[in-house]
Order: structure tokens, then C-alpha cells, then sequence
């Protein structure tokens, strides 16, 4: 069911030196959201995860537990981040981890397809260093410490003191890239989004581009700088190289056509690696820049970004041992407008899973089944030739699913939910205002009755389909309560794009009994 459209979508890699909260679940359902939306609707998707485990943080993390950083990453690896995943529902089609040989033969090979293009150097270097971040900070982003940090200077992010690195380092010639980069935000002007993510990078820019340090010599736990080995390349480049050695840089020519360019979803604190010094490597190698970069928000707890190393990180199995996966994926991309900071509270969470999910989608679903078993044996009935109330349902749902579309090719999963949502509330004003409880009391109503109810089954199977990427776990059960996996085949294989049309479900289905899709939650 091609189209032939590639669709190559990344999360960041993940440093795997402490357990994953739920901002990095967050990146990861947004991403699982897109890429299965873009699969749904037959474009040749792509969905890339992994972590990234090589860098001065990785080894300093392992030195404090008293393990190798490779015994490190193995144990978080396989115990947390891939966990993860399936905490989360994500069904990513690769993983990759920058330790893999696949991985680090090809960025040798890069980093010295551009040594040999003349675009490295070797120099001299002094400046203050972020390990949290694994960079040399510019200047805007260096502040002054306060409590024990008292006259020193931290990072802005990490608010932990920066390091001041003295080493001789290779460097690449990223200043030389100011005017291309440039050209490239002017060419394709969303090529950053959102927009406030595009200014910051287009002034950034224009401020002027220091050469890139790539090299290090003062630890070992990284990938060997293929001509000199008593350096290792710099985290960042190893990292950032992993989009192309997964799709087949440098191994796989017919892969790599395939699927690249990506486009990379990233949170705001990492968007100027991914759009400026990675397409700056890209264009330096020759190939082509990625398709777009989306910068996320931030997740604030206290109305500061979560992090562990401030000791804020929540765990996503906090929220999904309660709510489940559902309610996750749908709670952090249905509550934020996708690229603006968001304040999580389990205040906030509750009460849209109880209003949103429990009373509107969740009762929406199971008073139609209820009825359709009570007054039709549980056989959907025909629809006869009906009047507005029922044409404003079908166009209500004709509507979202074009909006719905629309909002996920801009990357706005929050505006597409927003569009289906209006589906959820149409549907359950019109049980409301049609009375079915009433109808069935009165027999010369029974056609009505029968149209009432399959304009509600029909809304909720154009539900299930459009809200499928979002909550795969609760479709799945609607799907099967409403007889459809029978007659229509799979969920994953209804065209995303044909959901709104009207009449699929067929009349003389047998729908079975519904359990709550979202049952109450017993307050702790
Ligand atoms: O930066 N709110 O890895 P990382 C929202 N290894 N998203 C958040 C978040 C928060 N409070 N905290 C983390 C790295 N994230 C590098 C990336 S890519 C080539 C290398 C998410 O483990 C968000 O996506 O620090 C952010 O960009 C990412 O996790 C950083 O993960
Ligand atoms: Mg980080």
C-alpha cells in the first residue's frame, strides 16, 4: 500500500547514563505518533531511536557506579531504554547505538571523507565545557553559579560549574558554512520550525560561526580518529552521525537513497547541533542536508526543565502503571502545543483523562455498543436517508480528518487531536440531542433508532482509524468491539487518508461487548 512518498523520521539518541524520564518519553511518542500516522497513510516510513553512549559523561557516570562504560551502557541499555519502548507502545523499525560497530566503522569513514576534503584541522583550544551537554558553551549561555556554586560559572541548562579544557584538538571548519546555512533557512523556510526555533537559529548564525572542535585527547571513550589515534572524535559528531549509518551511509547505497534525507524531531535544547553544525557536516561530505528539523519544548517541573541531573526526572512507568500507555501518548501531545514548553502536573493529567478520555471518547464508545446490543441483538443496523443532524456528523468527520492530516504534516499531533476531538463531541451532543433511550421506547421509531446508532458506530470507526497512532492499545479493543477486524480487516491497514469518508463500517456487523477503554482510576 505504498505510495512511494519516504518518510525517515528520528528521535534524538539518548545518552543512556542515567534512566529515561518522561521528557524523553515525550520526544518518543511524538515521533511514534508522526511516523505512525505517515505509515498508516502509506508513505515509506521509517522510524529511528538509540541511544548514545560514548563522551565524557558516559565514562564518568560508569566510574561512579565502578563499572567499564561499556558494562554501563549495556546494563541501562538493556534495562531501561529498551524497556522503554514498550512501556511507551513505540514501534520504532530500528535502534541504534552508537557503540555497534555498524555505527562507528562508517563515522571514521566520514570524519575522514571530510579530513580528506580539507574541511579538518589541527589547533589549539581553550574554553569552558559543559559536560551535561558535552560542549564548549558559548558565551550567552554561560551564567554565574549561585548556592554551592557560588562564584563559579555554570551552564544555563545544567546549572552545574563548567570545566575550563586546555587540549590540542582537531577542528572543523565550520565558519567556512555561515553563508550556506544561511541560504538554506532563506530556501526552505520550513526547514527549522517552529518559527520561534527558526529565529533563534538564523541569529545564531548571523552572530557569526566559531570552527568546531571534534577531537579529544583526554580520556579514550569514544570512536579512534582514524589518522591519529591518540584522539577520539567528538561525542557530538560520533552522535549526530548515527541518522546516516543507520539508513546505510557509507554500507548500503540503495537503503541510504531509500530513506534519506530525515527529518529529525529534537527538543529546543539540542537544535543547534542538528540545525546548523549537522547539515554543515552533511553539506562539507556532499550529501544532502536532512528534510527538516522540529524543536520541542520543554517538559517543566516547577516551572523548570525536568532533568535527573537536577534531580526532577519522573519515570514514565509512574504514569503508565496508573493511566497506561494510552492516556501517556495522548495526555503529552494532546496538552502542548507541540514546540512550546508545557508544566506537567498529575493534577492536569487526571482530570483530562477522566473529562476527555473517561466521559468523551471512552463513553462515546461504550453507550453506542451498549445500545447496539440492547435494541439490535448486536447487529449494526442500516442507516435510512437522514436529515442535517446526521450530515453535520458526517461532515464533522469529512473535516477533522482532512485537519487532522493537515496538523500532522505540519507536525502538530496537538492541533491533529484537537480537529479529531471535535468528532468525540459532535457524536456525544448528538446521542444527547437524538435520544436513542427514547426511540427505542417507541416502535414506529425503530428506523430512526437504526440511523442514530450506525451515525454514531460510523463516527466512532472513523474514530478508531484516526486515533489509532495516537492510542494504538485503545483503538485496538474499539476496533474489535466494533466487529470491524472482520469486516475491514486490520486497524494498521485502514488508509489513514480515506478516514473520513462516510459508510465503511457495514450494516449487519456483530459488535461485542466493550470493556471501559479508560476505567476509572482509584485515587492512591
Ligand atoms: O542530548 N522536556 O541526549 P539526552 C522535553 N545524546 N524533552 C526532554 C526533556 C524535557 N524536560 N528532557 C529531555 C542528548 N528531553 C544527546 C542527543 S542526538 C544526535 C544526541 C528529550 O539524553 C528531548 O528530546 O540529554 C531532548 O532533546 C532529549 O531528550 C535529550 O536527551
Ligand atoms: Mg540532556
Amino acid at each position: 500500500m505504498s505510495n512511494g512518498r519516504s518518510f525517515y523520521i528520528t528521535t534524538p539518541i539518548y545518552y543512556p547514563s542515567d534512566l529515561p524520564h518522561i521528557g524523553h518519553g515525550y520526544t518518543s511518542v511524538a515521533v511514534d505518533t508522526l511516523a505512525r500516522w505517515h505509515r498508516q497513510a502509506g508513505d515509506d516510513t521509517w522510524m529511528l531511536t538509540g541511544t548514545d553512549e560514548h563522551g565524557q559523561k558516559m565514562l564518568r557516570a560508569a566510574a561512579a557506579n565502578g563499572v567499564t562504560p561499556q558494562e554501563w551502557v549495556d546494563k541501562l541499555v538493556e534495562e531501561s531504554w529498551f524497556p522503554l519502548l514498550k512501556t511507551l507502545d513505540v514501534a520504532n523499525d530500528d535502534f541504534i547505538r552508537t557503540t555497534q560497530p555498524r555505527h562507528e566503522e562508517r563515522v571514521q569513514q566520514f570524519v575522514q571523507a571530510l579530513f580528506d576534503r580539507g574541511y579538518i584541522y589541527a589547533g589549539e583550544y581553550e574554553a569552558l565545557y559543559c559536560v551535561g551537554c558535552e560542549e564548549f558553551k558559548p558565551e550567552a549561555e554561560i551564567v554565574d553559579g549561585t548556592g554551592a556554586f557560588e562564584g563559579l560559572k555554570v551552564c544555563a541548562i545544567h546549572s552545574k560549574p563548567l570545566e575550563l579544557l586546555q587540549e590540542k584538538n582537531y577542528f572543523f571548519k565550520l565558519s567556512e558554512f555561515g553563508d550556506r546555512l544561511l541560504e538554506l533557512y532563506r530556501s526552505v523556510p520550513d526547514f527549522v520550525r517552529p518559527e520561534s526555533a527558526r529565529n533563534e537559529v538564523i541569529s545564531f548564525v548571523k552572530s557569526g560561526l566559531k570552527d568546531l572542535s571534534i577531537s579529544r585527547s583526554a580520556f579514550d571513550w569514544g570512536i579512534r580518529v582514524p589518522w591519529d589515534d591518540s584522539h577520539v572524535i567528538y561525542v557530538w559528531v560520533d552522535a549526530l552521525l548515527n541518522y546516516a549509518t543507520a539508513v546505510g551511509y557509507g554500507t548500503d547505497p540503495e537503503q541510504f537513497a531509500r530513506r534519506w534525507p530525515a527529518y529529525h524531531v529534537v527538543g529546543k535544547d539540542i537544535l543547534r547541533f542538528h540545525a546548523v553544525i549537522w547539515p554543515a557536516m552533511l553539506m562539507a561530505a556532499g550529501l544532502d542536508v536532512p528534510r527538516g528539523v522540529f524543536a520541542h519544548g520543554w517538559l517543566l517541573v516547577g516551572g523548570e526543565k525536568m532533568s535527573k541531573s537536577k534531580l526532577t526526572g519522573i519515570a514514565p512507568t509512574e504514569i503508565t502503571d496508573v493511566f497506561g500507555s494510552d492516556a501517556y501518548r495522548f495526555y503529552f501531545l494532546s496538552a502542548i502545543a507541540f514546540g512550546q514548553d508545557g508544566s506537567f502536573s498529575w493534577e492536569d493529567l487526571s482530570a483530562r483523562y477522566q473529562a476527555e478520555l473517561a466521559n468523551g471518547f471512552g463513553n462515546l464508545a461504550s453507550r453506542t455498543t451498549a445500545m447496539i446490543e440492547r435494541y439490535f441483538e448486536g447487529v449494526v443496523p442500516p442507516a435510512a436517508a437522514g436529515d442535517e443532524r446526521d450530515s453535520a456528523i458526517r461532515d464533522t468527520v469529512a473535516s477533522a480528518a482532512a485537519e487532522a492530516d493537515a496538523a500532522m504534516e505540519r507536525f502538530r499531533p496537538d492541533e491533529a487531536i484537537a480537529a479529531i476531538w471535535t468528532i468525540v463531541d459532535a457524536a456525544n451532543g448528538y446521542i444527547t440531542e437524538n435520544e436513542p433511550w427514547a426511540l427505542a421506547k417507541d416502535e414506529t421509531q425503530r428506523e430512526r433508532l437504526g440511523t442514530v446508532l450506525y451515525t454514531a458506530a460510523e463516527a466512532l470507526r472513523a474514530l478508531a482509524v484516526l486515533l489509532s497512532p495516537i492510542m494504538p492499545v485503545a483503538t485496538e479493543k474499539l476496533w474489535i468491539a466494533l466487529g470491524a477486524a472482520e469486516s475491514l480487516g486490520r486497524l494498521q491497514d485502514q488508509p489513514l487518508r480515506d478516514a473520513g469518508a462516510w459508510g465503511v463500517l457495514r450494516p449487519g456487523t456483530s459488535v461485542n461487548g466493550l470493556a471501559p477503554l479508560f476505567p476509572r482510576i482509584e485515587q492512591a
